[in-house]
């Protein structure tokens, strides 16, 4: 089965090259709020964050068909000492846009891996009441449905080629609402300066909430780890990416840079660019640019 991908680098607040009711599954990672490692300052405010998560999550529920679901991998955050209720907020956002919320699940890194600061520290220097910050070792994933899912509407043969591993499920613990998952190390080349999830988090969405051969979407691509997995499980994608820069990085991430190991060498891919208009793409200048502006 030969699958199509397609990555258009613009603003996802506006997806006005999808059309309604076209995709099968949606699974991205917003930028978290100004998040210190990664987006330190992008925002001029939390408003303005919650206003692309609004946008975001009405185009979503205009491309989605019935009955299908979007998945996001998002974080509060903690930004200059206080806690933004993000995960509240994009339920609620995502709600508002008339998604069903469903399910929310944990995903906790191993153990030993902090990404942010040891904050934890500080009480082993001062051992005393009122020095407590935690450390982190957990996202969540958030889970939405469009309406009802009308389960006879999927041939038995394509139901039979979508199979999950039971042994898979029961094993790596798939049923549970926590999902250990071994994070993207800091430094790994390809996702530098990228927030990348893991392609297990994707992987478990797209075989859970997908059939091969259906069309799964990620508005913000990032390094197109989405996209990787999407087309390794035979199933077509778009993604949005704002920075018109990560094509090369796409590339290399998806295997269409001329030099793959994919069994299906006849898969499509395609580029385009929407750079007029308000929702155009930007280059990571800019962003730099703003982010600097910002923070000083
Ligand atoms: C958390 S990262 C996603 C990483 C991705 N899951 C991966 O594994 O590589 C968020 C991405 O969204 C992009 N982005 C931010 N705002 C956007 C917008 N409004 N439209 C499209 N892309 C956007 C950022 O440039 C960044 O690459």
């Amino acid at each position: 089965m030969k699958t199509h991908h397609k990555v258009i680098f613009g603003n996802c607040m506006s997806m006005e090259e999808i059309s309604d009711q076209s995709i099968h599954l949606m699974v991205t990672s917003p930028p978290y709020f100004n998040s210190p490692f990664d987006y330190q300052g992008l925002f001029k405010n939390y408003g303005q964050f919650l206003g692309v998560l609004r946008k975001f999550a009405r185009e979503t529920y205009r491309v989605l068909q019935d009955g299908r679901i979007a998945a996001v991998n998002i974080d509060d955050m903690l930004v200059n000492g206080t806690k933004y209720p993000i995960i509240a907020d994009t339920i609620k956002v995502f709600q508002e846009a008339g998604f069903r919320y469903r399910d929310k699940i944990t995903w906790k890194k191993p153990d030993g891996y902090l990404r942010i600061s040891r904050r934890s520290g500080v009480l082993l220097q001062n051992p005393y009441p009122m020095y407590f910050y935690p450390d982190n070792l957990l996202e969540s994933i958030i889970i939405f449905q469009k309406g009802k899912f009308n389960y006879r509407s999927i041939p038995q043969n394509i139901r039979e080629l979508s199979i999950i591993d039971k042994k898979k499920f029961q094993q790596n613990k798939w049923y549970m609402t926590l999902w250990e998952m071994t994070n993207v190390l800091p430094g790994s080349p390809l996702e530098k300066d990228i927030a990348a999830f893991p392609e297990e988090l994707p992987y478990r969405l797209i075989k859970l909430f997908s059939y091969v051969g259906e069309t799964v979407l990620d508005p913000f691509l990032g390094s197109g780890t989405t996209m990787k997995v999407a087309r390794k499980l035979k199933r077509n994608s778009v993604g949005f990416e704002i920075i018109r820069d990560l094509e090369k990085t796409i590339r290399i991430k998806t295997g269409f840079n001329g030099k793959n190991d994919f069994p299906n060498q006849e898969d499509k891919f395609e580029i385009s660019e929407r750079d007029e208009g308000k929702y155009r793409f930007v280059r990571i200048d800019y962003i730099k640019q703003k982010i600097v502006k910002i923070r000083s």
